[in-house]
């Protein structure tokens, strides 16, 4: 296998990068001193650049290709939904991929999560769902309760509700002053106890407890909704404690708060469930989606709705939910989700994911022995790697060190694609779902390497 970054770059690739460099103006990059590497093709867990050299996709392109590259019953549903009705919009009338696929996600979903509004992309989704909290909440005629708890190290996307539900420094203060009555909460962070407690000792689930302390610190007239990722991802990877999920919605139930779970990376099977709240023990009255219910072919996502929050939008145009876009349901964009989705079902990829998960998460594990993995944790099919300075202390390498960038750059250099996250302290891997055992062999041995190779580096 021809790996790593080709001394020579071709005249296409030269070309391209000066493109690149000159006219794309790409999302969370520093484009100075940046050495373009552009992906031209792909097929299954593989992708290859225009170099010609291959890389393990370790991170599904962005937590999102689940069903992995080059599906041709994808391509051909968007090409057989082409030749009828390539655009129709959902307004007030409506196209038949989308209420299909509708359908389908609501059949997915446990309990009376029934109703589906779709979006396309994670983003979408979640501000889609905030409003919907909050229209909920107006429409029964509690205006007032508009604040909206979240959590640190949350991440939600990038629109402006999104920001304000940002738990990431990096990603929220340029954008300041953000949107009012959004109300940051303790992480269920067990490795960083923000309570300073240790799970299964002296943890009394304060960061459940807080959840509570805060409704009635603002008042619960005017606190409406909790959102937050099932399972915390951008800011870490960092599965919550099982009591959480159904200590928050207890308390939330209790003082008529919405909760929203966001299942942009857990949603459709990669934590070896279909929806992550479903292990988690969250009872969520709404839910967002998006990145694996179409594997990433085309943009979707969606917003799932329990029976009582869709039924306070009926009975009156005043109560009809009062926003959308051009391209909620696009038929082309349902289309590939519905034909992704049968996929998943057909070749069990939801069971695929319980079963060689665990396989995935042991050898990840392996890489506790190095001095400088703080922890390894993660379910299923998605994973996260903190490194830190000193073990016993837990402290994190300085910003200017950046050991877990150089760690993914030693990975990428060897042919892994993995990500760098949790406030540049942590790499990601979360695989296609069709990853053979043999592929994720090579991701633990080469992450192996590349942290060898970055501690002999820092001289540990
Ligand atoms: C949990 C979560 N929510 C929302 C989003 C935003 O999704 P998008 O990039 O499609 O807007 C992401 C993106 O990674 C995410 O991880």
């Amino acid at each position: 296998m021809a790996k790593g970054i080709a001394e020579e770059p071709s005249r296409l690739g030269e070309q391209l990068a000066e493109d690149f460099l000159g006219h794309l103006w790409p999302p969370f990059t520093q484009l100075q001193g940046l050495k373009p590497v552009i992906m031209e093709r792909a097929e299954g867990a593989v992708v290859y650049d225009t170099e010609g050299n291959e890389y393990i996709d370790a991170f599904a392109s962005l937590w999102t290709v689940n069903v992995g590259h080059g599906r041709q019953e994808i391509f051909d549903a968007i090409k057989a939904q082409m030749d009828k009705l390539a655009i129709y919009h959902i307004f007030q009338i409506a196209n038949e991929p989308s209420i299909k696929l509708a359908a389908k996600v609501a059949s997915l979903m446990p309990g009376d999560l029934d109703h589906v509004f779709l979006t396309l992309g994670g983003g979408e989704s979640v501000e889609t769902a905030v409003k919907m909290a909050r229209q909920y909440h107006r429409n029964r005629g509690n205006g007032t309760k508009y604040m909206v708890l979240y959590r640190d190290r949350s991440y939600h996307g990038t629109t402006m509700t999104s920001t304000s539900a940002q738990g990431l420094t990096v990603n929220r203060q340029k954008f300041e002053p953000l949107l009012p009555g959004f109300i940051k909460l303790g992480a269920p962070y067990c490795y960083r106890c923000a309570w300073g407690k240790t799970y299964g000792e002296d943890c009394r689930m304060e960061c459940a407890k807080v959840v509570e302390q805060e409704i009635l610190f603002y008042g619960p007239e005017n606190v409406g909704t909790m959102l937050g990722e099932t399972m915390i991802g951008t800011g870490g990877v960092i599965p919550p404690p099982p009591e959480y999920w159904p200590m928050v919605c207890e308390t939330c139930k209790a003082y008529d708060v919405l909760v929203i779970n966001d299942e942009v990376i857990t949603g459709f099977g990669r934590s070896g469930t279909w929806f992550g709240f479903e292990q988690f023990g969250s009872d969520p009255d709404l839910v967002t989606m998006a990145k694996g219910l179409s594997s990433g072919y085309l943009p979707l996502g969606a917003v799932g709705a329990r029976e009582h929050v869709f039924q306070a939008f009926l009975g009156g145009a005043d109560k009809a939910f009062m926003s959308g876009a051009t391209y909620n349901g696009h038929p082309l964009c349902s289309a590939a989700g519905l034909a992704n989705l049968e996929i998943i079902e057909r070749d069990k990829l939801v069971e695929r994911c319980a079963e060689v998960g665990p396989y995935l998460q042991e050898g990840l594990r392996t890489l506790r022995a190095h001095p400088i993995v703080g922890d390894v944790r993660g379910v299923g099919m998605v994973a996260g790697i903190e490194y830190v300075s000193d073990k016993a202390t837990r402290e994190w390498f300085p910003p200017s060190v950046g050991a877990a960038l150089k760690v993914r750059d030693e990975a990428f250099k060897r042919g892994v694609f993995v990500r760098l996250l949790g406030g540049g302290h942590c790499n990601a891997i979360a695989p296609p779902f069709i990853i053979s055992r043999e592929q994720i062999d090579t991701i633990v041995r080469v992450l192996d390497e590349a942290i060898g190779v970055v501690e002999r580096e820092l001289g540990y």
